[in-house]
């Protein structure tokens, strides 16, 4: 076979257009990320995470009377069941929760009407069950495995400050439920990455939106996609101070380390979603007078460009650097780091899902077979 011949093979899809979006934009070269056209900043500083879900899976943001609406249909769908409750105590000890994410998830689907006449779909757009309970599923496995009593959600409060009090059983205060629930917003969306591209594959088979995002939170869990932010943590807590932070580096780039929270596939320059994520995490370390994470991440950022630049390799830090280091400082503890990013992904998975159902064509590529030429048992 000759070379024009061959079928062109890209291992991992890399660089591969495997579908169109209008959801969401990630312009790497210049540092932007835009949901819906709207630059990730601009949203950030003016919308909250319900506004964003109806703006990812509508495609416009809501007037006054649609957010209204939008946020009590998100707000009445908190709740958690008896089963679902009984599903979380019963979830085998030890087990990750983003296990008990993804069999909820599934779990859920049979309490929904599914329109089985016109293919199994669900009324997802209308339930809102699958972006609006993960955050209490989440605070309830915390409680739960802590020994602690669940706690009810309350309807006067943002999905993300509404997390916080339902994962401690107070309320947290305004400044840190708007960091929460713009941390979400922060991770709504980010294009074609493994999950999202998992979601669309299940839902072109034409099932329901509870198996897409249950199989999305399943390449979520995977260390290379989730996860990066709890690694963050795990190094600060290794380097010990931001004196020790230069010897630190030398010897972890001379052993060939990746530094956890930094670099990017698709960004080539510093991730909009950190120079965010820094502010917060400056104010959080101000208010609550521990500066040990933040110290520690600048002077890291700041040694690293400066050794990077030098090799004429920039790396900068990614959503990650600083997101594990606010969650600690709002008491969240590491484990629950991916299951936040599922529960905020889930807007970007739904809306997905409904964009692939619109113009839908099965997903199925081709493989280069490297098995043996056709043989016979002898
Ligand atoms: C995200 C990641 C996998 C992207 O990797 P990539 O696409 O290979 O990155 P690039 O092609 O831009 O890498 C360019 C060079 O910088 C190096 N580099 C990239 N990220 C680095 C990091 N975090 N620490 C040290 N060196 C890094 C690469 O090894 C490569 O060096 P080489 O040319 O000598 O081989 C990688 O940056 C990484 O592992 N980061 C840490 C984990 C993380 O934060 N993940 C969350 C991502 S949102």
């Amino acid at each position: 076979m000759s070379d024009q011949e061959k079928p062109s093979y890209a291992k991992g899809l890399e660089g591969v257009i495997a579908g169109e979006t209008s959801i969401s934009k990630v312009d790497g070269e210049a540092g932007q990320l835009y949901y819906r056209g709207y630059p990730i900043a601009e949203l950030a500083e003016n919308k909250s995470y319900e506004e964003v879900v109806y703006l990812l899976i509508n495609g416009e943001l809501p007037d006054t009377e649609q957010s209204i609406l939008f946020s009590a249909k998100m707000r009445n769908a908190r709740d958690l069941s008896e089963p679902i409750l009984q599903m979380i105590r019963n979830f085998p000890r030890g087990s990750h929760p983003m296990e008990l994410l993804q069999s909820v998830i599934a779990y859920l689907s049979a309490y929904v009407e599914h329109r089985i006449h016109h293919g199994p779909h669900c009324n997802c757009r209308d339930t809102l069950h699958q972006v609006a309970q993960l955050a209490s599923v989440i605070a309830a496995y915390h409680r739960i495995s802590q020994g602690l009593e669940y706690v009810p959600p309350r309807r006067n409060l943002s999905h993300g400050a509404n997390f916080l009090y339902m994962l401690r059983g107070e309320e947290p205060s305004p400044e840190e439920g708007r960091i929460m629930d713009t941390a979400l917003v922060l991770h709504a969306d980010h294009s074609f990455n493994a999950s999202t591209f998992t979601a669309r594959v299940i839902a072109s088979t034409q099932s329901t939106c509870y198996s897409s995002i249950s199989g999305a939170i399943g390449a979520l869990y995977g260390s290379l996609h989730g996860g990066a932010n709890e690694k963050v943590v795990d190094m600060v807590e290794e380097i010990g101070s931001a004196s020790a932070v230069e010897p630190w580096l030398d010897h972890a780039l001379a052993s060939g380390r990746k530094i956890m929270g930094m670099g990017h596939r698709v960004y080539r320059a510093k991730d909009p979603r950190a120079v965010i994520m820094e502010g917060f995490l400056e104010k959080l370390s101000e208010q609550t007078g521990d500066r040990h994470y933040y110290d520690i991440l600048k002077a890291l950022e700041t040694s690293m460009a400066r050794r990077m630049a030098e090799k004429g390799k920039p790396i900068y830090p990614n959503v990650d650097f600083f997101s594990g280091a606010i969650y600690r400082l709002l008491g969240i503890p590491k484990g629950l780091f991916t299951p936040i990013f599922a529960m905020s992904r889930a807007a970007g998975w739904l809306a997905h899902i409904l964009e692939q159902r619109v113009d839908n064509r099965l997903y199925r590529p081709k493989a280069l077979y490297t098995g043996p030429e056709p043989r016979h048992i002898t």
